[in-house]
């Protein structure tokens, strides 16, 4: 794969579609970009995907929920890999309201502005009922931007954990079981110590805290927007997530070395 690419939807279960697309990173192999559509009473998209794939974005979430329908969208952060057609679902979907934090209205502002009466600001710890569920916004574990939040869907015993636990692959899955435990494990932890390089200076005790917050949910799913869907596999990746303090830290290829790609 040598560009960015969209896939198409599949179920993470039977009230959750996973809209993903792939982005290929030089020397490192490929990440998933997913978003995912929760068909609860009152529909969510959680992220809206990469900018350069706007137009094939729309059409697959077309495909899988009427974007006018959408009456949340939850967005995790304000990446470029998370708010690639966020203006064109405002547009689609004239009831959705944009579930973020102070934080990412806040960034949001700096490059694209949202209409203040669209927004829904809710903290981590706080809920909101989307009609036949209540969820819950989570601060994950680990984040690359300040206004991260999750959250937890206790009718699916979901997390959605935005960037977190996501992996590096070299091809795409829709089951992050089927990438085989060696690669999960490398990937995973390669992925953390590039998203979040802060991991390596963490107290180990309030880290290892944080992810016992996790645990306690008793997600059944592990929905990042950079892994395949997990199921039933918390434990594992939560066991990753635990090396990356220590892990090696990674440094991205010099001038030198972009010379010597360049040649090559
Ligand atoms: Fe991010
Ligand atoms: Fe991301």
């Amino acid at each position: 794969m040598d560009k960015p690419t969209m896939f198409e939807p599949y179920q993470a279960a039977p009230d959750i579609d996973v809209v993903p697309a792939y982005f290929p990173i030089p020397g490192l192999g490929i990440i998933p970009i997913n978003a995912f559509v929760l068909k609860a009473a009152e529909p969510l998209l959680v992220d809206t995907g990469l900018v350069p794939l706007s137009d094939q974005f729309m059409e697959k979430l077309s495909s899988v929920s009427d974007p006018q329908d959408l009456r949340w969208l939850w967005l995790t952060h304000a990446d470029q890999d998370h708010v690639g057609s966020l203006r064109r679902i405002l547009q689609a979907a004239p009831r959705l309201r944009v579930i973020t934090t102070f934080l990412g209205a806040g960034r949001m502002s700096l490059f694209q502005p949202l209409p203040m009466d669209r927004v829904y600001l809710l903290n981590p710890g706080q809920s909101i009922s989307v009609g036949d569920r209540i969820l819950t916004a989570i601060k994950p574990p680990s984040y690359d931007a300040a206004e991260t939040t999750g959250f937890y869907d206790p009718k699916a015993a979901a997390f959605f954990c935005a960037d977190c636990l996501g992996a590096l692959m070299s091809e795409p899955e829709q089951n992050a079981a089927d990438m085989g435990t060696a690669n999960l494990r490398e990937g995973l932890v390669k992925w953390a110590t590039v998203d979040a390089p802060w991991l390596h200076t963490v107290n180990k005790r309030s880290f290892s805290k944080s992810l016992s917050r996790v645990r306690e949910l008793s997600a059944k799913l592990i929905l990042s927007a950079h892994l395949p869907v997990a199921r039933d596999m918390t434990e594992e990746l939560l066991g990753y997530l635990a090396l990356v303090p220590t892990a090696e830290p990674f440094v991205g290829p010099d001038q030198q070395a972009l010379e010597a790609m360049l040649r090559g």
